[in-house]
């Protein structure tokens, strides 16, 4: 891919786009060192500690979990509407039962700052350091949200990354956003 650095801000409306479509694929890395990519649907991207930040949301019963836990950083990913069946896939299956990475046929991207790789058939990908993190408090909620997000209980671990680099693929991202409109007006 024809990838460059890109200004934190910049991509703001498309990460949010596909947040709250297919979601975004997080990025972390196991024990042997395996990529280990998970599909996400809760983020945060803003400013904290002038710092830009990206919070993820993540539950101990996560593969995950245990990777972010061991490294200390992550990448964020947003995926072209193509990718769509393997965001499913790593939406629905886990690193402890498949090499995800390898089954999505997905190529590493060497990430700049952190040590977890970002994918490259993404659009962008956001590498990150955590730089905080805590458990959501249960006894904080509206029984609205605890008693329908969180009847297991294992609730979530928020991570908040430090982005220390954004990388993107302009052409793509162009081609995604035209694709898109096209899309929108054959809806109308
Ligand atoms: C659209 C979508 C959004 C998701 N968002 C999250 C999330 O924000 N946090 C989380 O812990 N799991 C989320 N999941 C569930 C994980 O992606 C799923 O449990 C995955 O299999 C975990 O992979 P792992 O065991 O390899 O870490 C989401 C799943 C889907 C399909």
């Amino acid at each position: 891919m024809n990838r460059s650095e890109i200004p934190f801000t910049s991509q703001f409306e498309l990460f949010y786009e596909k947040l709250s479509g297919n979601g975004l694929l997080l990025c972390s890395l196991d024990e042997d060192g395996r990529p280990n990519p998970m599909t996400i649907g809760w983020a945060l991207l803003g400013i904290v500690w002038r710092r830009p930040i990206c919070a993820v949301m993540v539950r101990p019963s996560r593969y995950t979990y245990g990777c972010m836990e061991a490294t200390g950083d992550f990448t964020v990913n947003v995926p072209p509407e193509s990718l769509a069946a393997e965001v499913l896939f790593c939406g629905t299956e886990s690193g402890r039962d498949y090499d995800k990475f390898e089954e999505c046929n997905f190529t590493a991207l060497e990430s700049a700052k952190v040590q977890s790789s970002g994918i490259d058939d993404c659009l962008v990908t956001y590498e990150c350091r955590v730089v905080q993190k805590n458990d959501v408090a249960p006894e904080h909620f509206i029984p609205e949200i605890s008693q329908t997000l969180y009847a297991e209980g294992d609730f979530h671990r928020v991570y908040y990354g430090e982005v220390l680099s954004v990388s993107g693929d302009l052409q793509r991202i162009e081609a995604e956003q035209t694709r898109q409109a096209e899309e929108t007006d054959d809806e109308r």
